[in-house]
């Protein structure tokens, strides 16, 4: 029988992250929701980054006693309601005005941490001062090796504990529909403005009075008359340095005390180089399949990098993950949190803060569900011998 879908537009009737996406679908300007949906190229790593949780099946126990289920976890030294964090995604407020804030909102409100990146249109400054939140930094190396300085000196100077070097990004992917979304950067092409007339809830709430929102943190890398969406977006794509290597993350250690995390490998030879540098912890990623494309997922290298790195290295994943079954997995072959990119800006489209929670709850009660319908009560119980391979779909 035919799944039936929800297509209403009320994020609270949503069942699952699907309808989420669907909501944001209706309520975003086409150009916007294809910026955030859309993969690299033709988008094959886009598609296995959700059909790679099919490869994977449960060998569940039952007769347990799963009366009390405990997702509590340890992240990075710090106590944690359940083993996700919001990862950073670039022009939140272009979905909603002030989307950084209500995404780290609701991550607090879920005793979670936040990722800003930075490409946000929030100050880090404003993001740091936010009361029982746990944040950290992800910055790009820019060819501007000066900036990447202060933006660091910054980082430490608000108090954030952990910088996130994002290592997949030295060139900036191919997305088509950007490119035919856009006639430059930042300026949508003709058929597009014509479109937005059909989305008044979104121009009063992203648009109106100021226009497109700014890149709050990046005016020391700006001209003053590039500081708008459109200057800065022509400037931030050359900026992204392509000879970003080893050398550059060595420097990073020398200059941040803090924690370290690089986001972007896959390799298990490039964890194990990671984790004897001392870096903290590693989050196995594709760019949610929108950089390389035909890349591995994560979950295809977790078990090896696990074994390569032990427990030298906290390691987390992201890239598709849309289910409670699809975090379970994640954990049981090692991974020790996930990430969430879509999944929340989804929430956070559908139906700002309260949306982004919406999907964070939607989230923990599938993993409470799966983890006791699995047989386990507690997340350290979980092990890869609760899993099955299939070796064809
Ligand atoms: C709209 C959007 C913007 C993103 N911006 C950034 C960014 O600024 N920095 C970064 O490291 N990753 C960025 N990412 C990648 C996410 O951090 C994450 O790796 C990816 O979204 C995970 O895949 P998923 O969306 O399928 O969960 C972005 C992703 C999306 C969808």
């Amino acid at each position: 029988m035919k799944r039936q879908l929800y297509t209403g537009s009320n994020y609270k009737k949503a069942l699952n992250i699907e309808d989420l996406e669907r909501i944001a679908k209706k309520r975003l300007p086409n150009f916007v929701f294809e910026y955030v949906y859309g993969g690299s190229d033709d988008e094959h790593t886009l598609r296995h980054n959700r059909a790679v949780f099919d490869q994977y099946l449960f060998k569940p126990k039952t007769m347990t006693n799963v009366g009390v289920r405990d997702l509590s976890t340890t992240l990075m030294g710090g106590t944690f309601q359940m083993p996700l964090a919001i990862g950073p995604t670039g022009f939140n407020g272009m979905l909603t005005r002030e989307g950084d804030l209500k995404l780290a909102g609701a991550a607090r409100d879920a005793g979670i941490p936040f990722i800003l990146s930075s490409v946000s249109t929030t100050r880090l400054e404003d993001i740091a001062a936010i009361e029982g939140l746990t944040a950290w930094m992800q910055i790009y190396f820019y060819r501007d090796r000066d900036f990447v300085k202060s933006m660091i000196r910054r980082c430490a100077k608000a108090g954030f504990d952990a910088i996130v070097v994002t290592t997949d990004s030295a060139i900036y992917g191919n997305r088509e529909w950007d490119v035919r979304n856009f006639r430059r950067p930042m300026k949508p092409t003709l058929a597009n403005l014509l479109h937005l007339l059909t989305k008044p809830g979104w121009m009063k709430d992203v648009l109106w009075p100021d226009g497109l929102p700014t890149f709050k943190n990046l005016d020391d890398l700006l001209p003053p008359d590039k500081r708008n969406a459109q200057g800065a977006s022509q400037i931030i794509g050359p900026q992204l340095d392509p000879s970003l290597n080893w050398e550059d993350i060595a420097w990073l250690r020398e200059l941040w005390p803090g924690k370290i995390i690089l986001k972007g490998i896959l390799a298990p030879e490039e964890a194990e180089h990671a984790a004897s540098l001392g870096i903290d912890a590693l989050v196995l990623s594709n760019h949610g399949g929108r950089q390389l494309n035909h890349s591995l997922s994560p979950m295809d290298t977790l078990s090896e990098v696990k074994a390569c790195v032990g427990e030298r290295c906290e390691l987390f994943v992201d890239s598709g993950f849309r289910r409670g079954t699809d975090i379970i997995k994640a954990l049981a072959l090692g991974a020790d949190g996930v990430w969430l990119g879509r999944a929340t800006l989804y929430g956070l489209a559908a139906g700002g803060q309260a949306g982004a929670a919406h999907a964070l709850a939607l989230l923990k009660k599938e993993m409470e569900s799966t983890l006791g319908l699995l047989g386990y009560s507690r997340l350290d119980e979980l092990e890869a011998g609760c899993l099955r391979r299939r070796t064809s779909l």
